[in-house]
């Protein structure tokens, strides 16, 4: 049985990466950029960059795309701990390049110490153990340049909550009662079962300036009114998931309630216009030069 408080539990298949695929199409369209703008590379002849738990190497990709049709030299590594969503190599363009590394490793390797303009991390929220970003933190500072930056964005699953459709929830028809259920039975299992804990992701910017970094930006955002459709979307896939891993004699793992009448009773809400969200963090921090 997978231990799921040691693993990572997300699936390696093809569902999950196509969820990455469109959970950056959401950021994207939610931020309007893949590179902070308080990120200014102007000194810079080429451009390196990495990027921690790359997955399905979307992020990189898609830089890469704007950073070339900006006519910004640049080189790119996606790095993740697995390998089961990169794309062929040869399918990649020259100037990417993928590979294995633990981003918790307190034994980083010799090739990536002060070798890069930026470091990027996204979606973590699953991945860090004990409430303790740190050493993903400490190794993103050993491996920039100084005068190089670190982005890390995220979703609060602290924050996972209902929304009912518009702007005004008190005046809305459609109930949320059963999508909150859905959320708090979630979230109950992810605590027990998982030891998934995430008081730090509204710690990013004090803990970036504990170890050193400048904070440039440290936000916290509501998705769009016409994005919470996609995020919705992209929420019901992975707690899908979760559930396909961790429900036990019919119940979530942690939870005494049945997970197929929790989850089709938020499923007539969600119908009727109710979504799934959670606050997006974005985190810039500078390595003083
Ligand atoms: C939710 S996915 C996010 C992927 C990508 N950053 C994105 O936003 O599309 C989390 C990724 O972290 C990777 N991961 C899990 N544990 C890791 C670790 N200890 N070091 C590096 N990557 C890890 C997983 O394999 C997965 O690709």
């Amino acid at each position: 049985m997978t231990d799921l408080r040691k693993n990572y539990v997300v699936s390696q298949g093809f569902d999950e990466s196509g969820r990455l695929f469109l959970q950056h199409w959401m950021w994207k369209a939610q931020l309007g950029w893949d590179l902070h703008p308080v990120i200014q590379l102007n000194g810079t002849d080429e451009v390196r960059v990495a990027d921690h738990g790359c997955g399905n190497a979307a992020w990189v990709v898609s830089l890469a795309t704007d950073l070339e049709r900006a006519q910004r030299r640049a080189t790119f590594i996606g790095l993740d701990v697995q390998d089961a969503h990169f794309p062929a190599a040869q399918n990649l363009p020259k100037n990417i390049k993928l590979g294995l590394l633990d981003a918790f490793t307190e034994d980083l390797p010799e090739e990536h110490i002060g070798k890069y303009d930026v470091v990027h991390v996204r979606a973590f929220s699953s991945v860090v153990k004990n409430d303790d970003p740190s050493p993903v933190i400490k190794n993103a500072y050993k491996m920039l340049k100084p005068g190089g930056y670190f982005q890390w964005d995220d979703l609060d699953g602290g924050s996972f909550k209902a929304v009912a459709p518009g702007s005004d929830p008190t005046t809305s028809m459609v109930s949320t009662a059963a999508t909150e259920d859905l959320v708090a039975t979630s979230m109950q299992s992810q605590k027990v079962a998982m030891n998934f804990k995430f008081s730090w992701l509204g710690r990013l910017g004090l803990l970036f300036d504990e170890h050193g970094f400048e904070v440039l930006d440290d936000k916290r955002l509501e998705v769009k009114k016409e994005l919470r459709s996609v995020m919705t979307v992209s929420l019901l896939m992975i707690h899908a998931h979760i559930a396909r891993v961790a429900v036990r004699n019919g119940c979530l793992v942690g939870t005494d309630k049945k997970w197929e009448d929790v989850w089709a009773k938020a499923g007539e809400e969600i119908g009727q216009g109710v979504s799934l969200t959670m606050d997006m963090l974005v985190t810039v921090g500078y390595k003083r030069a």
